[in-house]
């Protein structure tokens, strides 16, 4: 969604607030723009576009504001446009806001503005935030008072950075919206999330729903929902900047594939010992009952919790993955006993958490599969569980699928073991060796892969299909979406079998079709065999030694390992192919079209 910014300090702010915005581009990147606070006032540049187009302007300017924030936008309400990017001021540049969330009783609140005499240029909800505070200033307010006024007009949910001319403080709000302070020794960050400022600080203070803030070069002042003055926890984050950026690679997409033998060694480390156990995950929730377990995400991570499920379903275990728009229509109440498992790399997805928060109203175990600390979905959930994938900031979710996917297995052989039930997944032993050896067999795949070459042999086909079989469906359908997303090509995943139901109509030799054969499903060759047989490319994704092999056109291999790993190693090929496809097509791949990472929107 949208990302913001704020910076006080003993130097000049625009430096630190560009390269904060350029770390938050992946929440949004239709339009960018950035406020200080000069001698006499506010200076604001914003534009539509990428923030790199704010960036030459900003280059040319000569200022040394230490006080200012910024904001990189994905459209809600209003196109981009100049208009509409933020920061928003009131009429006479007195007050700059940058907002991110929704504020849902804006219409009512810019009536009465415009009755006041107050006047909006843009389509934004956010509009009405800079000219709430001008009101209460315009009404004898200090600028602290008139921001709170204005914090207990708005309803929705929002983090909002405030500068006010007249004042050095910057003022900030958290509602709904993630709003993160970072502490330096001479001066303070705020931010929608870590990678913004940590360049310049790992010391960090998660804020709370309800708090509201004052920011200044010597101090902090945080007040809750009740009013009153706290002190939060200040820690230390334990991702490195280098993390946050693209190193050697062209893309931060293909950095993050390249990472996931390190992302996933985080993942495992300490939760399978020795001897080939699970450990207890530091679960702090009895596990013990749970007749069914509903795991619930959106897009990727949805198609992590159908992988999930499936395993847990292999367990004895009953299962469902749930897509989290669907959850209160398709689901109705959940059912006593129920594990509900939010799956959400950033944490703060809306339909996910609006499905957490039903399912914690009806009392069911709930745990967050995430990888952001302290984001709101790990702290609405009884306990998180920490993927620990390190900073995804490509749109297209990469390592965080496969780290979600060796969590929620992990998880599954957990609840298996505590309730003793009667597991069906082939040789568990094998399982947990293999998950050990999951890293150095990406790795393996990562030096040696043919997407590449395959990728330059698949363009310009009308469509783009992916069948796969039980853990390899989920695989398949990741593998669709993943290519739809960034290359711009029509892609689908398929269940092998259903594909001879309706969409086989749609198959020709212009139909390439990629079968994930990860463990014995001789049904998916069958099935390749018949789209092949209408004259379609297949593409076999497969161990070496897998039958479908003979049938294909054309091979991507990966090793043969315990199913659950191999079709793990059979998405990564899949990634690697969208890459290339993408790289060909001359895509935006890090920050493909219309897109945004962390959907705070239902
Ligand atoms: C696709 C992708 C999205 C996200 C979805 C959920 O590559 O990244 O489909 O998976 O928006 O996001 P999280 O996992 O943050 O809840």
């Amino acid at each position: 969604m949208c990302g913001i910014i704020a910076h006080v300090g003993a130097d000049r702010a625009l430096g630190p607030l560009v390269t904060g915005l350029e770390k938050l581009e992946y929440r949004g990147y239709d339009s960018a723009g950035v406020a200080v606070k000069n001698g006499n006032g506010l200076d604001v540049w914003k534009c539509s576009g990428q923030v790199s187009e704010l960036k030459d302007t900003i280059d040319t300017v000569e200022s040394s504001a230490t006080l200012g924030i910024g904001h990189t936008r994905w459209s809600t309400h209003g196109p981009p446009s100049d208009e509409n990017a933020h920061p928003h001021t009131d009429e006479s540049d007195r007050v700059a806001v940058v907002h991110n969330g929704i504020i849902e009783n804006y219409e009512s609140i810019k009536q009465i503005l415009l009755s006041e005499g107050y006047e909006f240029t843009s389509d934004t909800d956010t509009e009405v935030i800079p000219n709430l505070i001008a009101y209460y200033l315009d009404r004898g307010n200090e600028p602290l008072a008139a921001f709170k006024h204005t914090v207990t007009d708005l309803e929705g949910s929002y983090a909002i950075a405030v500068v006010v001319d007249e004042n050095d403080s910057i003022f900030a709000a958290r509602q709904g919206s993630p709003l993160v302070l970072g502490v330096e020794e001479d001066g303070y960050y705020l931010a929608s999330d870590v990678p913004a400022f940590l360049d310049y600080t790992d010391t960090v203070v998660y804020l709370e729903d309800g708090d509201t803030v004052e920011v200044r070069t010597d101090g902090v002042d945080i007040v809750d929902e009740n009013d009153e003055h706290v002190q939060r926890e200040v820690q230390e984050v334990d991702w490195q900047p280098d993390e946050t950026g693209k190193g050697q690679y062209d893309h931060f997409m293909l950095k993050e594939i390249h990472t996931q033998p390190t992302s996933l060694q985080k993942t495992i480390e300490g939760r399978i010992d020795a001897d080939e156990h699970v450990t207890d995950l530091d679960v702090d929730l009895d596990l013990t009952g749970i007749d069914t377990v509903h795991l619930v995400g959106c897009g990727t991570s949805y198609h992590a919790a159908l992988f999930g499920s499936g395993i847990l379903n292999r367990c004895d275990v009953s299962a469902r993955a749930i897509r989290a728009s669907e959850y209160d229509v398709n689901t109705g109440t959940p059912p006593e006993n129920t594990l509900f498992v939010a799956v959400t790399q950033s944490g703060e997805t809306a339909d996910t958490l609006q499905a957490l928060r039903q399912a914690n109203d009806v009392g069911a175990s709930t745990l967050a599969v995430t990888n952001v600390v302290q984001s709101t979905v790990a702290r609405e959930a009884d306990e998180p569980l920490y993927i620990r994938a390190g900073p995804e900031i490509g749109v297209a979710a990469t390592k965080t699928f496969s780290s979600q996917a060796v969590m929620l297995t992990m998880l599954s052989q957990h609840i298996a073991r505590v309730n003793e039930t009667a597991t069906r997944v082939n040789n568990v032993g094998q399982l947990l060796s293999d998950l050990r050896a999951l890293p150095s067999a990406v790795d393996r795949i990562l030096q040696s892969s043919d997407a590449a070459d395959l990728a330059q042999e698949h363009l310009d086909k009308s469509a783009y299909f992916f069948i796969g079989r039980g853990l390899g469906c989920s695989v398949a359908k990741e593998g669709a979406l993943k290519f739809k997303e960034i290359t711009y090509e029509h892609a689908e995943g398929f269940a092998s079998g259903e594909l001879k139901h309706g969409p086989l109509a749609l198959v020709t030799d212009r139909t390439p079709v990629f079968a994930v054969c990860a463990d014995d499903c001789d049904k998916t060759v069958t099935n390749a065999k018949e789209a092949q047989t209408r004259g379609a490319p297949i593409v076999a994704v497969s161990p070496p030694n897998h039958k479908i092999v003979d049938t294909a056109d054309a091979h991507l291999s990966v090793p043969d390992m315990h199913p659950v790993c191999s079709n793990l190693l059979a998405n990564v090929q899949l990634q690697l192919l969208s890459y290339y496809c993408a790289t060909e097509l001359d895509r935006a791949i890090d920050k493909p079209r219309n897109l945004a990472k962390s959907v705070t929107v239902e």
